[in-house]
């Protein structure tokens, strides 16, 4: 998936490797955590799994398509096929409703028809059957967590990342979170997950160590 990759930011006019020379391969079915304290690279770690952003050297594919060297649009065309992506603070759009939220790539994949009852559908499996009509500011953390889980979802990708996915819930809203991201194994999945939280790191099948930065 990854090789060779580096990130090289500029910060109060010093230029600084996040990482470097890093190699990663995850295999379908399998759950990794990206492990390492705040500032470690993480987040930009899985940005540059996800071709939300290039490498400074090396490269990314992304289900067998060097991502790393696309154009924008070809890139968030790959993205919409291939990848969920869970974000820290999820980005829900506050004016639509819960299922809205999930069936929005759908919609905007042009397939409006199907996106509201398979958005309802997956809602269902997430635990957030009774709550399809609520706005984001009416849920819960765990239950817009799982909101976005189901955005990300919706198109059935082949790899699902999430970005510090227990970080802002409490102990029994990240189980059943971690539950359903660990589940998404047995569909086939490759899932990708950013945290510093041992329950992750226990959960996963293995552990990348970003280190002290
Ligand atoms: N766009 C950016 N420009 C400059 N420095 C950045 C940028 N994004 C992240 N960094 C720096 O890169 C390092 C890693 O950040 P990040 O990937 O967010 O770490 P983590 O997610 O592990 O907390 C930090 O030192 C951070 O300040
Ligand atoms: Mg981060």
């Amino acid at each position: 998936m990854a090789r060779g990759l580096g990130k090289r930011y500029l910060s109060g006019g010093q230029q600084f490797w996040v990482f470097r020379g890093l190699c990663l391969e995850v295999e379908a079915g399998e759950m990794v955590c990206v492990w390492g304290p705040s500032g470690s690279g993480k987040t930009t770690l899985l940005s540059l799994l996800a071709g939300l952003e290039r490498p400074t050297e090396g490269t990314v594919h992304l289900s067998g398509v060097r991502v790393s060297h696309l154009s924008e649009a070809r890139s968030a065309d790959l993205r919409r096929r291939h990848l969920g992506f869970v974000f820290q603070f999820f980005y829900l759009l506050p004016n639509l409703t819960a299922v809205e939220n999930i069936a929005l790539p759908l919609v905007l994949a042009g397939q409006s028809a199907v996106a509201l009852p398979r958005a309802r559908a997956l809602a269902r499996r997430l635990g957030l059957g009774d709550r399809c009509a609520s706005y984001p500011a009416q849920l819960s953390g765990g239950e817009q967590q799982r909101v976005a889980i189901g955005r990300a979802l919706i198109n059935e990708p082949t790899v699902l990342m999430a970005d510090e996915p227990a970080g802002n819930l409490d102990a029994a809203s990240a189980t059943v979170v971690l539950d359903i991201l660990r589940g998404q194994t047995a569909e086939g999945r490759a899932v990708l997950v950013a945290s510093h939280n041992t329950r992750i790191a226990d959960l996963a099948d293995r552990v990348v160590d970003l280190g002290v930065s």
